[in-house]
């Protein structure tokens, strides 16, 4: 490092064994000082001869860092003759940069009150990679990447050479291909001008919040229940109504006691988040029917349907609406990738303009080419084929981890999974506190996720969410020892 005092108004610092251009840092000195108030509006500079020599930089470099310096117009006057710092730089920008210096804590900045509807998130636990048993993960190794990127080459080709033109709800050739996969595997009803291409089921939520309901007005949703769907509805300004679930789902007679006619019921009837319930027949047809009579969205999220390891998937709920009262949500990050982030609304004809304007407004769309190589992807077979993989990976490490549990974990964890999903619910012995025992089992290298995150009411008995799908069944099997052990230490 090389500091040089260049006369008496200029000093500046040059680090010659930094990577940075010498003339960006040159650029970025002064700049900082007019910023900073050192050098005041006005003030003569040294000519670039002498800021050359002294720095022992070429005059080249001096000369385009001012070049840039007077282009920004943080300088004035010929270069090379007498340059000046620009008399309308404000004089007191020094003081203004103390007073505006942020507050060492962002929460401390002032935002809107909507801002502070936003649940104040850990999101911290998405800069780090995945350790097991991190539920929710899909296994990526197992991801046709070749084919993948054959097909993200012949895309980018052909969108350069003739771009497709994307309409506002997204890649036409995707929403058939989507409309004609889900009529065939969920049996959903569809026409693909009801499909709007979203980036993931967040923001499907956060549409349909936005889009569906006014501020004060009251959602149901189910308690324990998917925390990001509750974030979303917040958000949005709604009075979010805990409903209880049980083994058939939704106790939609419960929640009629609390809020007989709400607007909007979310649901995850094939897969309940994150109990793992399938919601029965006879409770689809219930709050089918309250829909009916209330003039209620149902908001069906149908996430994990895909992996069901016994007996055949149960058709959709929007499958057995007659009324166009729900709305459908679909995604593939599950199926192939969070990071793909492209997911979609089925809509009922009368809503699908308002989604289509609200949306165009808070934000466009995932990338074009990413949408075409899906749609061929589909379109081709690749994906059942996938999933069908997964699904026989999936089910040998569920197998795995509920083998594990049993013989591991006999007097620490209690688990009796559904037959579909990502991850499994493990039961606590009474009076364990979740909380502490997902930090413990940080501390032995397991990932897992406390129950009560998902709960809005205390839950009679606390329990953990265990992923499977991600990891290897040796890895599994190590991963419960050490969540053994840190169970161990927190009950003695
Ligand atoms: C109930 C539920 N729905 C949807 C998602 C996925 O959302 P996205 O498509 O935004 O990744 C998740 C992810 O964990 C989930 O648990």
């Amino acid at each position: 490092m090389s500091k040089r005092a260049t006369g008496t108004v200029l000093e500046v610092e040059i680090n010659f064994s930094s990577d940075a251009p010498l003339h960006r840092q040159l650029y970025t000195a002064v700049k900082r000082a007019i910023l900073d108030g050192r050098l005041r509006p006005g003030t003569r500079l040294p000519s670039t001869r002498i800021i050359a020599e002294d720095l022992r930089i070429s005059r080249t470099t001096v000369l385009n860092a001012f070049d840039q310096l007077s282009a920004e117009g943080y300088l004035e006057g010929k270069i090379g003759s007498g340059t000046r710092v620009a008399s309308y730089v404000p004089g007191d920008l020094a003081q203004q940069a103390q007073r505006t210096q942020l507050p060492s804590s962002h929460s401390k900045a002032k935002v809107s009150q909507r801002a502070h509807l936003h649940p104040n998130d850990n999101l911290s636990f998405l800069r780090t990679s995945a350790r097991p048993l991190r539920p929710g993960q899909p296994e990526v190794s197992l991801f046709p990447l070749e084919l993948w990127s054959r097909l993200a080459a012949k895309h980018w080709r052909r969108a350069t050479r003739d771009p497709e033109h994307i309409d506002s709800l997204g890649y036409r050739p995707l929403r058939q291909a989507i409309s004609d996969y889900i009529g065939r595997l969920r049996a959903v009803r569809c026409e693909p001008d009801q499909v709007l291409i979203v980036c993931g089921a967040q923001q499907a939520l956060y549409l349909s919040a936005h889009t569906l309901l006014d501020p004060g007005e009251s959602v149901w949703i189910e308690d324990p229940g998917y925390p990001r769907a509750r974030a979303a509805f917040l958000s949005a300004g709604l009075k979010v109504i805990p409903v209880p679930v049980d083994s058939e789902g939704l106790v939609v007679s419960a929640g009629k006691k609390i809020d007989p006619s709400p607007r909007l019921v979310f649901v995850t009837p094939s897969f309940q988040c994150p109990l793992g319930s399938m919601m029965s027949l006879a409770r689809r047809f219930e709050l089918l029917g309250l829909a009916r009579v209330s003039n209620t969205w149902i908001l069906e999220d149908d996430y994990f349907s895909e992996y069901r390891y016994g007996g055949v998937p149960i058709a959709s709920l929007q499958s057995i609406d007659q009324n166009e009262r729900v709305i459908y949500i679909g995604n593939f990050s599950k199926s192939i990738a969070p990071l793909l982030r492209i997911g979609y609304l089925v809509l009922p004809a009368a809503l699908i303009e308002n989604f289509q304007y609200v949306r165009f407004t808070m934000s466009r769309q995932p990338p074009g080419v990413e949408q075409a190589i899906l749609a061929e992807f589909i379109n081709e077979g690749h994906l059942e084929r996938f999933v069908r993989a997964t699904l026989r990976t999936y089910r040998e490490r569920r197998e795995a981890l509920v083998d594990a549990i049993n013989s591991y974990a006999k007097g620490l964890l209690e688990t009796s999974p559904s037959g579909t999903g990502m991850y499994l619910v493990a039961w606590l012995n009474p009076g364990v506190d979740d909380q502490a025992a997902a930090r413990a089992a940080a501390t032995h290298g397991v990932d897992v996720i406390p129950l009560s995150t998902f709960c809005m009411r205390p839950l009679g008995r606390k329990g953990l969410v265990l992923g499977y799908s991600a990891y290897e069944v040796n890895r599994i099997r190590v991963a419960v020892k050490q969540l053994c052990a840190a169970l161990s230490r927190i009950q003695a």
